[in-house]
This record gives C-alpha cells, structure tokens and sequence, in this order.
C-alpha cells in the first residue's frame, strides 16, 4: 500500500480538538496547519503558498469564465502519486472555487480568480478509519467548507453531497486526474520540497 508521509505541520482534525478526527458522522474534517490553530481561525485558506498547485479549472458561465477553481495538494502526494501511479494514504486535496474577475487587461480581454466562495477536500483512506462514517467513503474523506465559515465542514453525506458528480471519475479514484500535468508529465523538476516533506511526521 503506498503511503505518504505528512508535512509536520499538517494533521487532519475535526477543527476543534487535537490532531485527530473523532468518529462520529457530521464532524468537521479539516487539513490545518499549526500557524492556523495558534491564530483560532481553522481554514483551508493557507493551502495557498503553503501547498503545491496541482492544476485549475475555469467554468463558463452564461457570459464567459464564471469560476476558477484551482486544485492544491500537500508536499509530497504529486512526488508520491508519480512513483506509484495512484494516491497515497494521507493524500489531501483542496479544490479552492473562485468567482471570476474580469477586465481589459493590456493582454486583452481577461478573467482571472476573484472573490472566495468555497473549498472542496478529499482526504485518501486506504485505512477504513472512520467506518460507517457517512463523509468517508470510498477511500475518501469527502468534505465541504464555506468562505463564510471556513472551519465548519458542511457535507454531511458522500453519497447525496458528491457522489453524482463524481462518478464520472471511477476509473481514477474519483478524481478529475485528466486536468492535473504534474501527475502524468514527469519531464520537468520533481517537486520541490518533497523530499523534506518526506522526511517529517506522517499522518495516523
Ligand atoms: C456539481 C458537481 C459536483 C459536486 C456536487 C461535487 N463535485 Fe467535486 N468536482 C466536480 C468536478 C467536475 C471536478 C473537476 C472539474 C471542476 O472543478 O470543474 C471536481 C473536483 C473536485 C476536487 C479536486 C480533485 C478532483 O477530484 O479533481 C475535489 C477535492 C472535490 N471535487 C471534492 C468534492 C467534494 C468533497 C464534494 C462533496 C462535498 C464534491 N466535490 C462535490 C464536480 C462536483
């Protein structure tokens, strides 16, 4: 079973107590940082700068580019992924949705990532660690969060809150992998901090 050991600073817990998710259905499920916890504001939002850009999306609206959403994933899963062709346990993505901006720009007509709406995480379990838990499932901790409330999971049920959108991505774990390079196209660098990540804590 491939693994990935966890950047130190990032754990996943419920948000309010200790490092670890407690059992019970409905529980916020957040990756955090610990510069995060020290300041009281749990979110996803240091994915940003901290994380490894993963790939992005722009979806059209009735008048042009209406979101962008833009995929992060912690130190050393794309390094991971790359070895083994699939996630390794303990592989967070965040998929952060913007709305679009947009104005003449001198390169023309453009739209580019505005105001904060929400995040989308999955967390890999190869695990079972949280059985008959209705936002693990599938190998996935699947979870929610609202740029007005950003330490409160708000998915309460994979199969109501996910599933249908993401069946069309079965065959590669319930991911969109088609719109991630740096998974399949290995010819640039290797990430760069994962062998430091690597060497720090690993999720439990
Ligand atoms: C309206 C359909 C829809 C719903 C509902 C939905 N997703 Fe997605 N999700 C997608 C699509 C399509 C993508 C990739 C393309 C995009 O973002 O436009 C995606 C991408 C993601 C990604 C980035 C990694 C990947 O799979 O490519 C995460 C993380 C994610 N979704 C989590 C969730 C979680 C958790 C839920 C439920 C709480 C959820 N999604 C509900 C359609 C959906």
């Amino acid at each position: 079973m491939a693994r990935i050991r966890l950047d130190r600073r990032i754990g996943v817990v419920d948000g309010r107590r200790g490092h670890r998710p407690r059992r019970r259905a409905g529980r916020p499920i957040l990756p955090l940082c610990r510069r995060q916890r020290r300041h009281h504001h749990a979110g996803p939002r240091t994915v940003r700068g901290e994380w490894d850009f993963l790939g992005a999306w722009a979806v059209q609206g009735e008048d042009g580019v209406a979101e962008f959403h833009t995929v992060y994933t912690q130190p050393g899963s794309i390094d991971a992924y790359r070895e083994t062709g699939e996630f390794a346990d303990g592989t967070v993505l965040v998929k952060e949705v913007r709305k679009a901006a947009r104005g003449a720009l001198t390169t023309g007509d453009v739209a580019w990532s505005g105001e904060e709406v929400l995040w989308f995480v999955m967390i890999k379990d190869q695990r079972d660690r949280f059985p008959g838990n209705s936002i693990w499932a599938k190998d996935w901790g699947w979870a929610l969060f609202l740029a007005e409330d950003p330490a409160t999971n708000t998915a309460t049920d994979v199969e109501a809150d996910c599933m249908a959108c993401h069946e069309p991505a079965r065959q590669t774990d319930w991911v969109y992998t088609q719109g991630y390079p740096a998974l399949h196209d290995t010819t640039g660098p290797r990430p760069k901090r994962a062998a430091e990540a690597n060497q720090a804590g690993r999720m439990r």
